[in-house]
């Protein structure tokens, strides 16, 4: 009988430990501090500089507009740049049902800089409400500022595009769990261009390829796998695999030269590019390659020098695999 009613006890403060630690996440948390006093002069360099990162390399346009999948590795859909509404759901993966935002000045008129740059870099609304890590503010928070900066420049100027997004909808437990995610930014300096490797780095992290390249489990990079490739998009017709872009001589990119490297994106740019209807029987790649082949050459360049400087993973991918 005792032991019963000890363990009775034991069960009743668990639960209560349990209900009052859901009350703080649910309310104390995210506590991402107050937005930073800011004033982002909009010169000509900034949004130069922030179209060509939000273009092609951090590719906010990626999420924030629409690509037409009817083609050959969805090129941007002319009309909605930056006004959002791409659905993320739950047969893609997603704990939910997620919308990208319109972050054209039709919403973000409201916004301070400091709440676009809280937002980006920490992970959290204009309200101080946690957003889902789909967007990679934990990268983006590494950046330098004055990258990020020229970024919110650049979406400043932006046409307004009237077009209103649903709210998102998140199952539980994420919708307790999402409040612990915003992570606080450490922001980083520029590494000179001339130090490849680590501008490559740099850029890397700017520009996401190791969410996509690598093995996830519940949204988040196993560690171990960065660069090896493996993660799967399911598609109607099959299943299509990361490529291994690690230093692996057999199964990764180490016997890539750079000009090999460099021309599996040149097929992509503005003025190659020939854009082809995904025969029924197909397999589209998500990979944003019309976005980041419109990188500067020395930038793709560094970035090479970067991948062949990580840890070759071995690890085969059958990158297009179709269902018979
Ligand atoms: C992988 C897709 C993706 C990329 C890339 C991306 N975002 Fe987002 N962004 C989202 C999603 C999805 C949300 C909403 C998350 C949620 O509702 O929890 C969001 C939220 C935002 C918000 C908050 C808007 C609001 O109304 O709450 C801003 C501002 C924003 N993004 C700007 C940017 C900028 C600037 C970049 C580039 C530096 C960028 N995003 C890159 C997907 C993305
Ligand atoms: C949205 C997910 C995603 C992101 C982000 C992404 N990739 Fe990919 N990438 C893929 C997929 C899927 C494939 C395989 C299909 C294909 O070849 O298009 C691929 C293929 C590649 C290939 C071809 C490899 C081969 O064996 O032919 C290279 C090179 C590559 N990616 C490099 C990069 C680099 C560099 C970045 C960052 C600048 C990046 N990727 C970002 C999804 C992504």
């Amino acid at each position: 009988m005792k032991a019963i009613k000890i363990i009775g006890v034991i069960l009743g403060i668990i639960c209560i430990l349990v209900l009052v630690a859901g009350i703080y996440v649910k309310t104390a948390l995210p506590n991402p501090g107050p937005p930073p006093e800011l004033t982002i002069e909009k010169t000509p360099q900034r949004v130069e500089r922030g179209k060509y990162l939000a273009n092609h390399v951090t590719v906010c346009m990626d999420c924030h507009s629409s690509r037409d999948w009817r083609y050959y590795s969805g090129p941007m859909a002319p009309g909605n740049q930056a006004g959002g509404g791409e659905k993320f759901s739950r047969e893609m993966g997603f704990p939910g049902i997620f919308f990208a935002p319109n972050i054209t000045p039709y919403r973000l008129k409201t916004w301070s800089d400091g709440e676009i740059f809280r937002a980006v870099t920490g992970g959290v609304n204009k309200d101080g409400k946690a957003l889902f890590p789909l967007m990679a503010s934990h990268r983006f928070g590494k950046m330098d500022r004055e990258d990020v900066y020229s970024i919110i420049a650049y979406i400043r100027t932006l046409d307004p595009i009237k077009n209103d997004v649903p709210e998102r909808e998140l199952d539980f437990p994420v919708n307790f769990i999402v409040n612990t995610m915003p992570q606080p930014p450490a922001f980083s300096t520029m590494p000179a261009e001339s130090d490849r490797v680590r501008y490559g780095a740099y850029l890397i992290n700017a520009a996401g390829c190791v969410d996509c390249h690598s093995q996830v489990e519940n949204g988040s990079v196993i560690k171990g796998t960065e660069f090896g490739g493996g993660m799967e998009f399911k598609q109607p017709g099959g299943t299509v695999r990361t490529a291994n872009i690690s230093p692996d001589r057999e199964t990764g990119i180490g016997k890539w030269s750079e000009a090999m490297f460099l021309s599996r994106f040149d097929t992509y740019s503005s003025d190659k590019f020939v854009k082809r209807e995904v025969a029924p029987d197909e397999l589209n790649t998500p990979m944003p390659w019309t976005m980041y082949a419109g990188m500067k050459k020395s930038d793709l360049q560094a970035i090479y020098a970067y991948l062949q400087s990580v840890k070759p993973i071995s690890n085969r991918v059958e990158r297009m695999e179709k269902t018979q």
